[in-house]
């Protein structure tokens, strides 16, 4: 892939987020479902990242109650963009230099993963 393809798409990522991302009170109830599933063993279900299956994991889940995150996937410069939230989610944090502990969640939908982003940013602290 050339750059300029690379910085195409991104764009287009990029954009799609914003035009769905608006955090509307039914993609939080949304995605709190699928978290209570899929992500609460681990990330604790108020995402301080102490879940039942937390204790034997190094490293820890990350606390979403911090709000800060760590992995940059887009090489963008800022972890913890949206933008990087989703290609971790979805294709895990191994791909980005993270642990392999978070794996990756291909069967998700791309509307389910920014449900789940949205929720995630609602479990910081206020
Ligand atoms: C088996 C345990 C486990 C499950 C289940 C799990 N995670 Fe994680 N997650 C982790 C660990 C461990 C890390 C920390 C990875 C690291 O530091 O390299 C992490 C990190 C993350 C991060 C932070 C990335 C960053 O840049 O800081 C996000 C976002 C995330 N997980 C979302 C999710 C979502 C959404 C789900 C459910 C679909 C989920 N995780 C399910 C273990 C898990």
């Amino acid at each position: 892939m050339n750059r300029a393809f690379v910085t195409l798409s991104s764009v287009a990522l990029a954009a799609t987020f914003c035009l769905t991302g608006q955090a509307v009170a039914s993609d939080v109830e949304a995605g709190k479902a699928i978290y209570d599933v899929n992500c609460a063993s681990c990330h604790g279900m108020t995402g301080k990242g102490d879940g039942p299956i937390s204790a034997a994991l190094t490293p820890k889940p990350r606390d979403f109650s911090t709000g800060e995150f760590k992995l940059d996937a887009n090489k963008s410069g800022a972890p913890g963009q949206d933008e990087d939230l989703a290609l971790v989610i979805k294709k895990g944090a191994m791909n980005y230099g993270g642990s392999p502990l978070m794996a990756p969640w291909p069967t998700l939908s791309d509307e389910q993963v920014n449900q789940l982003i949205v929720y995630i940013h609602s479990l910081k602290a206020q």
